[in-house]
């Protein structure tokens, strides 16, 4: 088994020569096919996690499977819980080209899902998968949706740390909420913990909606190169249209890795 989940148990098998991830879904109607296989299924990136196929149970009843490529390294949660991010000299703080590199990675898978047309909704350091050599998959489609104009009302919500205030306040849905949620995870990776540890979830409501409550914002750590902090801030503006779109938050992290490696280069 590799994880439990909000719908049913995911486990790793091999089918048809292939080393696969499969997501059981209990109880699928007769002739439907999840949204989140539909979606899957039309996508192929670098940093997404490909989806092979949709396939019933022949043996029971109601049950269905979802084959996904393997990610063996876990999930970017465990990897930030183990302190892969952390410096390597032990010195307390964190890798930049590390955090810089993984962020790039998801910051091209997402700018892929809005290239066409499809929101993820729930991003989240769980629902980034890592393979065995490191390199990020966007992974869970499971509350995604293709997505059409400014913005849209939603009826379902994905994780409220990672949830712009838009979304919490109004049930309004965009880009730029996902933008939001990478921001989110820009301070985890940084932090080396997951955003509003410790708090209650009407504490983490209360600091979303109140934008004068400087002591609830989320901070990035003082030693965070000043692109890096901007980048963030910007990701986790409140206006949703002013957040930059995934095309330069890609930019502008390449930018950054070029600065980090020449930075490296000279101190060595
Ligand atoms: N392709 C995969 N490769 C390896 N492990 C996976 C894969 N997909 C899911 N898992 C594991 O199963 C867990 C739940 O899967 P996920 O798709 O996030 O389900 P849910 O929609 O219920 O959150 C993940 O956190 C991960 O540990
Ligand atoms: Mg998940």
């Amino acid at each position: 088994m590799l994880g439990r989940g909000s719908f049913g148990t995911v486990y790793e098998a091999q089918w048809q020569a292939r080393h696969v991830a499969v997501k059981v879904i209990p109880n699928v109607a007769e002739a439907a096919e999840p949204i989140e296989a539909i979606i899957g299924k039309k996508l192929r990136h670098a940093h997404v996690v490909e989806t092979y196929s949709f396939e019933r149970n022949p043996h029971k009843k109601g049950e269905a499977w979802i084959l996904l490529e393997f990610c063996g390294g876990g999930s970017l949660l465990q990897a930030v819980r183990k302190g892969t991010f952390k410096d390597a000299a032990g010195r307390g703080g964190f890798n930049i080209a590390r955090v810089v590199g993984t962020a790039l990675e998801i910051a091209q898978g997402m700018d892929y899902l809005h290239s066409r047309d499809v929101l993820h909704s729930d991003l989240n350091c769980s629902n980034v998968l890592l393979t065995t050599e490191g390199a990020a998959k966007i992974s869970d489609f499971g509350l995604s949706r293709a997505f059409c104009g400014q913005t849209q009302a939603t009826e379902t919500f994905g994780t409220l740390s990672h949830a712009p205030p838009e979304l919490v306040g109004k049930g309004k849905l965009s880009r730029g909420a996902d933008v939001y949620a990478f921001g989110v995870m820009l301070v985890e990776l940084t932090r080396g913990e997951r955003a509003y540890q410790g708090l209650q979830p009407f504490q983490v409501m209360y600091a979303k909606l109140c934008a004068d409550k400087e002591s609830y914002q989320l901070t990035f750590p003082e030693d965070t190169p000043e692109p890096l902090v901007s980048l963030g801030r910007a990701c986790m503006q409140r206006d949703h249209k002013l957040r930059p779109p995934f095309p330069e938050v890609v930019a502008r992290l390449q930018a950054l890795r070029s600065r980090v490696a020449t930075q490296s280069r000279e101190e060595s």
